[in-house]
């Protein structure tokens, strides 16, 4: 039995750890990595196995295992694969330290949230695993909080933990007061209140288990590098090209780059991508590698500023203003395409560079494989893990692999029964029945809007065999790139806003 046993940890799916954004971000920086769609994938310490249960759905072809200690996590995870009739998932309660079979290597290897929760034993051994398990030309995301931001987490981690012991109660009883403390300078109590706010607003499974937990050891960037080296791994990239602090840096010197780029940014985690050794890394990205990928973003369309340029926001949160005329191309065309992903080679050969900026600048998605959403509402067929979560509480998970909080309970119920076998108007019948009292055009009016917000939010499955084509490449000539298409994103941006 362990404290996740007596705690639920609410795990999450991560978009920046699924195995399609590594095999980009190998990619770009010079690898080969094997296609993620029919990849062997491992996740250490899976907790309920969320994170891999969302990519099973939409990649039947690949193959996940997942492996946590707590009992507790790994029966929910269980329960749930077996709800959903996936036959391409493992769960299983074990340490990982037994994970010794290298006659079927992964060739990805996802850890979130342990690394730096772990005493100094677990996490050589963690290296151990990772280096027996990972295939030649395989790629591992590891996870840690690092140095110099996350002193400023650690004091008041600290602090809450000599006040309270385990106790959350105690916790966030001092926490509140921390979060409006009068006494003090004000550079400390600033500090002091952005990151006791901070915390308080974690749910109490990630209160307890990271900021109370015994262990919890940031690093700096150079010493995390220095132990990775020392079980023959280099340094790949962020998981993010945005986060990836040496991108467009001149000079040879990368870990130096990105050490001081957490120096002078104050950063305060890391999601590092590791290969083997004996790979030739490049030291900035080959916008070649866009070739063959596949771009999207939940953006919306731009709006004019009075210096003449157009901004433009996307539903997590990035923000860009620009002139540039080939920029606002593929912005444009994104914005119109969403929820669906548009070929890279659409925009041209010239585009690669943009996009990569783009990119960069966290304004844009990209893929090897699009992700399998549908982009009408002719028989709406929902992912069946979203409609499961939609029975349970306000968070799904959409199609793009990232979490959406429902707080409209009519929302959810369309989503339950959006499961392929009506089309919108059976589906408008069948809720009009459900609520008798209501005028039969408003429930018509609010079935047909909450439709669109699941299209829009990526809820909607294309078939199989659709999505087979669209991963040959062949997109609906309706979303190749042009300028300009109105398309009200204002309801998915609002909704966004909870993601
Ligand atoms: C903070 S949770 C992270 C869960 C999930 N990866 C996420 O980020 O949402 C850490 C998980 O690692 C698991 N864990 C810790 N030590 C482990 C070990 N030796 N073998 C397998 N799992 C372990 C814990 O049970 C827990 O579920």
């Amino acid at each position: 039995m362990t404290d996740y046993d007596v705690i639920e940890y609410p795990a999450k799916p991560f978009l920046q750890c699924h195995s399609d954004r590594l095999a980009i971000m190998a990619r770009l920086f010079g690898l080969t990595p094997h296609p993620p769609e029919s990849a062997r994938i491992l996740e250490v310490g899976c907790g309920d196995g969320i994170n891999l249960v969302a990519a099973a759905i939409t990649m039947p072809k690949a193959r996940f295992t997942g492996v946590d200690l707590s009992r507790a996590a790994i029966l929910r995870g269980i329960k749930l694969v077996r709800e959903l009739g996936l036959k391409n998932i493992r769960l299983q309660q074990r340490d990982f330290r037994t994970l010794t079979d290298r006659t079927q290597p992964f060739h990805y290897v996802v850890v979130h949230g342990l690394y730096s929760w772990v005493p100094p034993d677990v996490r050589d051994a963690l290296l151990d695993t990772i280096k027996a398990v990972l295939a030649p030309n395989g790629i591992a995301f590891v996870s840690y909080n690092a140095y110099p931001g996350a002193y400023l987490r650690q004091m008041v981690r600290e602090m809450a933990g000599i006040f309270a012991g385990s106790n959350i109660a105690r916790a966030r009883e001092w926490l509140q007061t921390a979060c409006t403390l009068q006494t003090g300078a004000p550079l400390y109590r600033a500090v002091l209140a952005d990151e006791a706010t901070a915390m308080q607003g974690r749910e109490d499974g990630a209160l307890f288990h990271d900021d109370l937990a015994t262990t919890n050891q940031p690093f700096w960037f150079r010493d995390f590098i220095a132990h990775a080296a020392s079980h023959n791994f280099q340094y790949v990239s962020e998981a993010d090209l945005a986060t990836t602090g040496s991108f467009g840096l001149p000079g040879n010197d990368r870990i130096m780059l990105e050490q001081n780029s957490d120096f002078l940014t104050g950063r305060r985690f890391r999601q590092t991508l590791l290969c083997h050794a004996d790979h030739a890394v490049l030291s900035q990205p080959d916008v070649g590698a866009l070739k063959h990928c596949f771009a999207g973003g939940p953006l919306n369309p731009g709006t004019p500023q009075p210096d003449g340029s157009f901004e433009y926001v996307n539903g997590v949160g990035a923000t860009l203003r620009t002139k540039n005329v080939e920029d606002r191309l593929i912005l444009e065309s994104l914005a119109a395409a969403w929820p669906c992903y548009l070929p890279a080679n659409d925009f041209g050969p010239n585009a690669q560079e943009r996009l990569l900026h783009l990119f960069a600048a966290n304004m844009l998605d990209l893929r090897t494989v699009p992700p399998p959403v549908a982009d009408k509402i002719s028989r709406p067929n929902a992912s069946p893990l979203a409609r499961l979560q939609s029975l349970r509480g306000p968070s799904v998970t959409t199609l793009h692999h990232m979490e959406v909080v429902m707080n409209s309970s009519s929302l959810r119920t369309v989503l339950s029964l959006a499961d392929g076998t009506r089309t919108p108007m059976q589906l408008i019948r069948h809720v009009q029945k459900l609520y008798p009292s209501e005028p039969k055009d408003k429930v018509t009016a609010a079935v047909n809007q909450h439709l669109e917000e699941l299209r829009q939010y990526g809820l909607l499955q294309l078939p199989d065999s659709q999505h087979q084509q669209k991963s040959g490449g062949r997109i609906n000539s309706r979303h190749r790139p042009y300028y300009f298409q109105k398309t009200n994103y204002t309801t998915l941006t609002k909704m966004m806003a909870n993601v």
